[in-house]
């Protein structure tokens, strides 16, 4: 297999940039898709370094942003040895210099070379940068000099991996976790599908990047998660299911930690039961976090014995980090076995930071919380000569200033179809007007209608409301559905249509009377009906009634039964409706897709996501001819605690045909990606920024960290 490393990269860009073919006979007409990922707008993550002095505290002036402020960039890792004489071309013209000042002890500042995921150009990537501080006439005291001389570093930039990694044939899929190792990387990718439902794509790959050589280390069948490669790059560990895969968790995944033979996968062996994200202090010793039986996140350390059979019997673990603080996502500094880093969340604050935990003293020593206390910090990774430690965290506030990337209104994702443009908004419940120039969307609490070009954006209706739908024939009138969401069948909710347009007029509308949670409207084709979801008669099911004058002028139940019919999308022709229902398995939290005529004949399921698994938000392509969703159809991507907070960090958007052929993923990440809608307009790949700057880092840690057991009971367990 051939992989992508930065050389090929350049064949593929140059392959999205070709021109898409002209709509007509036999093309597909082109269309868009535009969908919501929660949080991800606000996270503009970049990498950032602090040296790590014994003995001293840090000083917020001496943090270094590594990466440069462009997307998203994630997951760092500092290479055990220097990249830079493979990566530079021979023709640089700084070639000679920049090594030469890499290999210098003496340079002021020497450069640091990092290994991450980013996420910028619409996909995920596995970038390397080089940054150098050159500007030796810096005065190492003063803070804003040093601060002046690192807004302008001189920076190598190299695309490692952009594609499938191997014979991805779009390029598209999720990168995690890189480790480098010579010129070895190693990295998590989804773009293999499993073939079956509700199992994750993750698996762990090898590419030899002077050649792009390319090799699955993950068995057929198996997902692993959060790689880690032993300091001698002879063994790799996983958090992995095994064979037992993934049951539907969204805190604490169950996978065990397995380890490897880097170099192909062989030897595979479980050393510990019930952990995740390992990584190596030397070839015998491995950290690792689990959540505790007294229901604290700790650090542990598992001892491989020194020569004979590996299996977790010969394994010795041990409990490292006390409770009374979650400590997790740990990180070494190879050889170096007196410290180890950890992310905590401590019950005095709400904010995750990095600290190091003395392995001597058995002590915690803050770093972060002395340097940006109000922002959360990701994922720590350690240099080679112990000398820095990394992180990620949102680059906003007092990096402002530094930010080059706009935040985004509209980004344009990647896509695996030439003919439909992908777009993430910045707010929920998109839908495209009938012409598709105009978006309506919610951004809680209100409703808002903006031009595809993000301008003329205006609220339209103050209160919260979820699921928009535009009228297909009146212009500007759009329905949605106004009170609490997720609530109980008799909660006050009801279907509202707003005259976006006609704001003189009484511009809203109310279409439903009795309240009883009346959500989701989908009017036909020719905008006489709206097929929606109430919970009138104690179970939620679908009706359908008069579009202009409401149930008053007309209702009639289309489904009946003690279960959840809801988020349903009435079919461009107006033959069908599909929708979300949990019938076969009622109140499993499981739910299907389902079509029926208008006149509730036909009923048939459209697709089910494995046992038990999810499927929701339905909606029809402009042709008709598909449908696009959400669904847990690829499981879990990543362990959820290396991510900020994420309700179903499984939803991943999809698409099939009305016959439930061609089944395609869209999206590929490990965030919460949701209630997307697909609409007529194609509007190329160019993204939309917000014309203002305006929030950034107003996302939230995992809700299930704030939670902090009772220290009396986990003395007692501890004890036992
Ligand atoms: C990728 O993104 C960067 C930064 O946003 C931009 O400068 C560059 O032109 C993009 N490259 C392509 C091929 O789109
Ligand atoms: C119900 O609607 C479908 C689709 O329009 C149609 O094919 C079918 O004949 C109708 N059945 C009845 C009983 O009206």
């Amino acid at each position: 297999m051939r992989g992508s490393t930065g050389f090929i990269l350049l064949l593929l860009l140059t392959a999205a940039a070709a021109a898409n073919p002209v709509p007509g006979d036999g093309v597909p007409a082109k269309t868009s898709i535009i969908f919501t990922t929660l949080g991800r707008p606000d996270y503009a993550f970049d990498i950032f370094t602090l040296p790590l002095t014994p003995g001293s505290l840090p000083d917020p002036n001496d943090e270094v942003r590594l990466t440069d402020g462009y997307s998203v960039n994630f997951n760092g890792h500092f290479p055990s040895s220097s990249l830079l004489a493979s990566v530079l071309p021979q023709h640089h013209p700084r070639r000679h210099e920049l090594i030469r000042s890499k290999a210098s002890p003496r340079s002021p500042s020497p450069a640091r070379e990092v290994v991450y995921v980013t996420e910028r150009n619409g996909t995920s990537a596995v970038f390397y940068d080089a940054v150098f501080d050159f500007d030796g006439a810096v005065d190492e005291g003063s803070s804003s000099g040093r601060r002046a001389a690192l807004e302008t570093p001189v920076r190598v930039q190299v695309p490692l991996l952009v594609g499938g990694g191997g014979d991805g044939k779009d390029g598209i899929s999720m990168k995690d976790r890189p480790s480098l190792v010579g010129t070895k990387l190693v990295y998590v990718s989804t773009h293999e599908d499993t073939g079956v439902p509700r199992t994750s794509w993750a698996a762990v790959y090898l590419t030899e990047l002077t050649n792009g050589f390319t090799r699955r280390l993950t068995p057929p069948g198996v997902a692993d998660f959060s790689p880690s490669v032993s300091p001698s790059g002879a063994w790799t560990a996983v958090a992995s299911y095994g064979v037992k895969g993934w049951t539907g968790e969204v805190e604490e995944l169950s996978t065990d930690i397995y380890v490897f033979l880097t170099k192909d996968g062989s030897g595979r062996v479980k050393v510990v039961e019930h952990g995740g994200w390992p990584c190596w202090m030397d070839d015998k010793t491995l950290f690792f976090h689990r959540r505790g039986e007294d229901g604290w996140w700790s650090v542990y350390k598992a001892t491989l014995p020194v020569s004979g059979q590996l299996s977790t019997e010969v394994v010795v673990t041990q409990r490292i980090t006390p409770p009374g603080i979650h400590a997790f996502t740990p990180a070494t500094s190879p050889g170096k076995n007196k410290f180890i880093a950890v992310a905590t969340r401590r019950p005095d604050s709400s904010f995750r930071h990095i600290e190091v935990f003395d392995l001597e003293k058995f002590e915690f020593k803050e770093l972060t919380r002395l340097v940006s206390p109000h922002v959360h910090h990701f994922n720590p990774f350690i240099s080679p000569d112990s000398a820095y430690i990394g992180y990620h965290k949102c680059r906003g506030g007092d990096h402002e200033r530094l930010s080059r990337s706009p935040h985004m209104f509209l980004e344009n994702v990647r896509s695996p179809m030439s003919e439909v443009s992908i777009f993430r908004i910045d707010g929920s419940f998109p839908s495209f007007s009938p012409e598709g120039n105009r978006i309506a969307y919610v951004d809680f609490p209100g409703v808002y209608v903006v031009n595809r070009d993000g301008t003329n954006r205006r609220q339209v209706y103050k209160e919260t409301a979820f699921s928009t739908s535009w009228d297909p024939v009146r212009k500007g009138v759009v329905y949605t559905s106004t009170g609490p969401t997720f609530a109980a069948e008799r909660a006050k909710v009801d279907v509202i249509s707003i005259h976006v347009d006609d704001v003189d007029e009484l511009a809203v509308k109310k279409l439903t009377t009795n309240g009883k949670n009346n959500a989701f409207p989908s009017p036909s084709a020719d905008g006489k009906w709206i097929v929606f979801r109430s919970g009138r008669t104690g179970n939620k099911n679908l009706y359908i009634m008069d579009a202009v004058k409401g149930e008053e002028g007309g209702l009639q139940r289309l489904t009946d039964g003690p279960w959840t019919d809801t988020m349903c999308s009435w079919s461009p022709d107006g033959e069908w409706i599909a929708f979300a229902s949990d019938r076969e398995n009622p109140g499993s939290g499981s739910f299907e897709l389902f079509l029926i005529h208008p006149n509730g004949t036909g009923l048939r399921k459209l697709i089910q996501s494995g046992s038990l698994g999810r499927a929701n938000h339905p909606c029809f392509s402009p042709d008709g001819k598909s449908i696009v969703f959400t669904s847990d159809y690829a499981g879990i991507s990543a362990e959820p605690i290396s991510n900020s907070h994420h309700y179903q960090p499984y939803g991943e958007i999809f698409t099939i045909k009305l016959d439930g052929s061609d089944l395609k993923r869209l999206t590929h990440n490990s965030f919460e990606d949701g209630t997307p809608a697909w609409g007529p307009a194609f509007r190329g790949t160019a993204d939309v920024d917000w014309p203002d700057f305006n929030t950034w880092c107003s996302f939230e840690d995992c809700h299930w960290l704030n939670t902090y057991p009772s220290l009396s009971s986990a003395k007692v367990q501890c004890g036992a």
